[in-house]
């Protein structure tokens, strides 16, 4: 049974990029069998955070929000695809992140970075490491990265140049350590229902 994953990309820019990573990382998983979606915060359109998901009455929470709490809860794993702006994370997928808490416990999370430069996105991935812990998920060791993010892959997420190659090159163990872990996850929530 394929496990469901969502993909969690956050850039509200007109000319964003990241994208690419994003698209490159659902077509690798559903290339496996996996049930990918991805979440594209811009389209999921939150505003600036005011009240969390759990602080409306049930039944009250604006639709998208309820539906994203609702496939949130679904899930069975995330991938973070995170860009770095200013050393730091990208406030759009910070946002939509921080309106949920317990909706995220209990699942692995993993972090895949990008930039327009070298280093992918390294300092900003580093930052979500911290982040993804603290709201319950167990964040796995494996990690892809892809800088300079243009020269890695074309519009449509396909791998391009050396850069492209050695992307596609770490992608098996990144999805095998991402669904190794999955399985793990999905059979302790089965043989012991999580306690909260
Ligand atoms: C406000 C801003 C700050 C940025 N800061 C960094 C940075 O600290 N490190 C880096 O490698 N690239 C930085 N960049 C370049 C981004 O890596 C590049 O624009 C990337 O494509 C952004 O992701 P997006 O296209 O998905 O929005 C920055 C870009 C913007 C717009």
């Amino acid at each position: 049974m394929p496990n469901r994953i969502l993909v969690l990309y956050g850039s509200y820019r007109s000319d964003r990029l990241g994208i690419r990573l994003a698209d490159f990382i659902v077509s690798g998983l559903k290339a496996r069998g996996e049930d990918a979606e991805l979440i594209d915060a811009k389209a999921v359109g939150l505003p600036m955070l005011d009240r969390m998901y759990k602080e409306y009455p049930p039944g009250s929470a604006p639709q998208p929000m309820q539906a994203l709490a609702d496939k949130i809860r679904a899930a069975d794993a995330f991938v973070f695809v995170t860009g770095e702006y200013n050393w730091g994370m990208q406030p759009g997928l910070k946002n939509l992140t921080d309106h949920f808490l317990e909706e995220w416990f209990w699942r692995p999370a993993a972090i895949a970075s990008y930039s327009a430069g070298r280093l992918a996105g390294a300092r900003s991935g580093l930052l979500w490491h911290g982040t993804l812990s603290e709201m319950g998920m167990v964040v796995i060791s494996s990690t892809i990265t892809a800088g300079p993010i243009a020269q890695t892959l074309d519009a449509e997420g396909h791998p391009i140049g050396e850069a492209g190659k050695s992307l596609a090159r770490g992608f098996p163990r990144f999805a095998d350590d991402l669904l190794w872990w999955t399985e793990a996850a999905k059979s302790q929530r089965a043989r012991k229902p999580p306690p909260y």
